[in-house]
């Protein structure tokens, strides 16, 4: 696992976008797997304006998303495919056949997780996934607890993350209670992991995964076992790190 320390948010972002672009560059029809909330937003933001001065080419791309609220449209503003179109697919020229999500409003939930799955293995595996990590460790929407081996299924959120995410509603009643999320078994299968963090508030959660014990009580924490991890995460987010 290689930890790289950026200094503060928008420094993370460039440094994230480099990486990201430099996946794409160095294979034009790569899969992307893509995450939302706060900290990729900066970068996408960046990978946008590249493309807009002509550098860079999202023609060949798939992406496939990590989540989806469960019980939410597309067409909602608080849904992760419109998150994903605001701030990236809408600014680039991706092939919007290429980019999956979970479909929230899929009446039957079991057999969502089977076809995402499924989605998932059609594009022959996934290059670099970007990831974020909450407040908890989760990534995706792998709550502690979840099993490392999982692939995609629906998680009942937790209070903590139901909390984390009530800044993008205008009430904790509108956060949905559940979600679709691809599981940790089909992250660890990515070529590549790319796990930005920032922000002191997830500074002591930061040096759990980095640096402790794996356990599904950090699901972030698996990551150490990934044989192409990079942590890139600024100094508020390491400002807790004692490596062992
Ligand atoms: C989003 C996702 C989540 C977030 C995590 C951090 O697709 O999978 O795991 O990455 O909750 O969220 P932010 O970046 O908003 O702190």
């Amino acid at each position: 696992m290689r930890i790289y320390k950026a200094k503060d948010y928008h420094d993370l972002s460039v440094k994230a976008a480099q990486i990201i672009a430099a996946q794409i560059v160095l294979k034009p029809d790569c899969v992307l797997g893509l995450a939302t909330g706060s900290s990729p937003v900066g970068a996408y933001e960046k990978l946008a304006e590249w493309h807009k001065a002509g550098n860079l080419d999202f023609s060949e791309v798939t992406t496939v998303n990590l989540d989806e609220y469960r019980g939410i449209p597309r067409e909602n503003e608080q849904s992760y495919d419109y998150f994903m179109r605001k701030h990236l697919f809408e600014k680039v020229n991706i092939d919007r056949s290429r980019t999956f999500l979970p479909d929230g409003m899929a009446p039957d939930g079991g057999q969502e997780c089977l076809r995402y799955d499924e989605v998932v293995r059609r594009t022959g595996g996934i290059d670099l996934q970007l990831l974020g990590m909450g407040h908890n460790g989760h990534i995706g929407f792998n709550e502690p607890g979840s099993s490392f081996a999982k692939g995609t299924h629906c998680v009942d959120l937790t209070e903590s993350t139901i909390r984390a995410n009530r800044r993008f509603f205008s009430s904790e009643e509108e956060v949905p209670r559940q979600a679709f999320t691809m599981g940790i078994g089909t992250i660890m299968e990515a070529g590549k992991i790319l796990l930005i963090v920032s922000g002191k508030e997830k500074a002591g959660m930061l040096n759990r995964a980095l640096f402790g014990p794996v356990t599904p009580e950090v699901p972030a924490s698996i990551l150490q076992f990934h044989r192409d991890a990079t942590v890139l995460a600024d100094e508020e987010a390491l400002s807790c790190c004692e490596p062992r």
